[in-house]
Parts: C-alpha cells; sequence; structure tokens
C-alpha cells in the first residue's frame, strides 16, 4: 500500500523509477507520451534539485482499445486490458486520460483502491462524481490530481489552491471551452459553423460527444469544479444555470459584429449577499471593452475576483494536445516529487 507521502521509500536508495500508466492515446494522452519524452531529462533534473534524488519517470503501459494501434506507441507497452495495469504493482501512478463517465470513474476507483495516485483530464468524471472521487482518494491515501480538468493548460487549480489559499475568492468569470470559442471565432471571421465545427474536430478541440462542448454542458462541468475549490462543495447540475451555442444562428453572430460586440460562451460564479454562489453558463454578447472580448480562437480566460487580490486574469489554451499535456505533466511531476520529499 502505498503511503501518500511516501517517505520511507527507498529512503537507503537515491534512485528511483516511478512507473506510470496512460488509459487512453487520444489528443491529451499522446501529448503527455511526447512531453515526457521530450523533457524527460529536464524533469529529471527539477525532481533532483526539489528531493535530492534521481527519480525517472517510465511510461510503462498504454491502455488502448483492441483495434487501436497509434503509431508512435512501441507495442511492448501498449495493453488492451485493464487488468495488466491494476494487477502490476509496480505501476504507481494511473493516468486517466480517456474521457467519458465509464468505465473512467470506475478505473480511477479500482487504482486508488489498489493504492495508484490517479492524474486525470476528466472533468465529466470529477463534477459527476460531486466529490466522491477526492474522498476515495483520501480514504485510500493517494493523490487525485485533474489540473487538466479546467482550462487546459492554464494552472488555474493550483492558482485557487495554492497561490490563493489565504484569500477568498469572490466572483469567477470566464470563457472555459476552447471549441465553442474556436467556432464562435471563426463564424465572426466568416466561415460557416459547419467547417468551423470541422476545423474544432480535426484540430482535437471537440469531446467525443460535442454536443457537451455545444450545448454548454464541458463549460458546466468546469464551473462545478471551480465551484467546488472555491466553496468546498460541488454545486449540483441543477444549480448551475446552463445554455451553450446551439441557439446562435451566424446571423446573430454578424449582427453582434455589427454592433461591435463578440458573442461568447461565458461561465459565471458570483457570490451573493448571502455568502451562496449562483452559477450560470450562457452565451453572452460582450463589448470590445470587456475583458473576455479579445479572448480568441481556442484560448480560454479565467477572471478571478478576491477580496485582497482583487482582480486576476490568466489567459492560455484551452484545448490541445502538447498544451494540455503540460498540465497532466506537470500533476505527475508534482506527485513524483511529493512521494520523495522527506
Ligand atoms: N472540449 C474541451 C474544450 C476540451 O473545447 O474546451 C478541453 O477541455
Amino acid at each position: 500500500m502505498n503511503n501518500k507521502n511516501n517517505k520511507d521509500n527507498n529512503l537507503s536508495n537515491k534512485s528511483s523509477l516511478i512507473k506510470v500508466a496512460l488509459l487512453g492515446f487520444g489528443t491529451i494522452g499522446s501529448g503527455v507520451y511526447t512531453l515526457l519524452e521530450n523533457q524527460s531529462k529536464l524533469i529529471s533534473e527539477r525532481l533532483y534539485s526539489a528531493t535530492g534524488r534521481n527519480i525517472s519517470l517510465e511510461i510503462a503501459k498504454v491502455l488502448v482499445l483492441p483495434d487501436e494501434y497509434p503509431e508512435q506507441l512501441p507495442q511492448e507497452i501498449r495493453v488492451t486490458d485493464y487488468d495488466q495495469i491494476l494487477n502490476d504493482d509496480s505501476i504507481e501512478i494511473v493516468v486517466e486520460l480517456m474521457g467519458g463517465l465509464e468505465p473512467a470513474t470506475k478505473f480511477m476507483n479500482q487504482a486508488m483502491e489498489r493504492g495508484k495516485h490517479v492524474v486525470t483530464a476528466n472533468k465529466y468524471a470529477i463534477f459527476t462524481a460531486q466529490g466522491a472521487l477526492e474522498e476515495k482518494a483520501d480514504l485510500t491515501d493517494v493523490h487525485l490530481r485533474y489540473e487538466a480538468a479546467v482550462a487546459g493548460a492554464i494552472p488555474i487549480l493550483r492558482s485557487i489552491t495554492e497561490g490563493l489559499i489565504g484569500d477568498e475568492v469572490e466572483e469567477v468569470v470566464g470563457i472555459l471551452n476552447g471549441s465553442t470559442n474556436y467556432i464562435l471565432t471563426e463564424v465572426k471571421k466568416g466561415k460557416s459553423l459547419e467547417q468551423a465545427l470541422e476545423e474544432a474536430r480535426q484540430n482535437g478541440y471537440l469531446e467525443a460527444d460535442p454536443s457537451a462542448d455545444l450545448e454548454g454542458y464541458d463549460a458546466m462541468h468546469k464551473l462545478g469544479i471551480l465551484g467546488y475549490l472555491i466553496t468546498g462543495n460541488y454545486p449540483a447540475e441543477r444549480e448551475i444555470e446552463r445554455a451553450g451555442i446551439t441557439g446562435i444562428s451566424p446571423q446573430d453572430i454578424e449582427q453582434a459584429k455589427q454592433n461591435g460586440q463578440a458573442i461568447k460562451l461565458v461561465a459565471r460564479a458570483t457570490k451573493t449577499e448571502t455568502g451562496k454562489f449562483t452559477y450560470s453558463v450562457r452565451p453572452e454578447a460582450l463589448a470590445e471593452d470587456h475583458p473576455l472580448f479579445h479572448t480568441e480562437g481556442v484560448l480560454n480566460t479565467i477572471q478571478i475576483k478576491c477580496k485582497y487580490a482583487q482582480e486576476l486574469a490568466f489567459t492560455g489554451y484551452g484545448a490541445g494536445s502538447l498544451e494540455t499535456a503540460t498540465a497532466v505533466t506537470g500533476d505527475i511531476v508534482s506527485i513524483a516529487r511529493d512521494l520523495h520529499i522527506c
């Protein structure tokens, strides 16, 4: 059984190999594979600086579908049966990048029950579990990290839970879905909805079920996770007012443009006078002087209003392979570091 801060692990041995398994080798999975490979020297150097140990990370197994043979993936680490990962005690970190609710949730629970640490980018599963996955991590004494679940490359979860730990967040306003922002931007430039949607698909920005993006569910899941980090409780789905972009026509976008506005899918969490937060995801026509007006394409922006730090804004890639992979890699490396800090 892993100890969460495994101080006794190899204390006499100053070298450690941490084995990682990826579940899924799609847009993000292949990005994580590339990033860990390209950055392995730098990551080991940083882990050495942080812990005084030679720590290397190895992707030991990758779970793919039976008919999936990604060119980049060496045959010897390709597996199609999750039990081969679950039953391998040498694998310490499971990285769930399959997306969707099931079997992803079951796989994460099973990994934690076996004492494996879990990293995921799965906002749908994290939000839907409403705290049960975090609870499982506590009970099984493992790390569960999901920085990539919200706003792709932007380290927004760490900023809230670490950077702002001594402050109080009073409002979050953001563009949290990259694909719909890409579509709205491209249609504003003159492309058809169909063409913009197809480009978003080809770039790997869309969920497996694109209605999650188009109907605002994906942004709702991300907003719910932010709500949890801010308040300590997940808002229920019924507490989040939600509308997507399917009701917007190219004519609406053109009309807004003529008025000097841009239509954006805006997510808001706002503290009311009673101290309770209200939540919404809906399209809004923003004027040019609005801070989110200039967030174009697949970029996300998150503005945070705090009691003491006042206003902060974060902009960065909200989707994309290597961009999102940086957040997943950050979680993997920080777990490796925390396991070896004495
Ligand atoms: N479909 C998501 C988006 C991917 O468009 O933002 C990143 O979470």
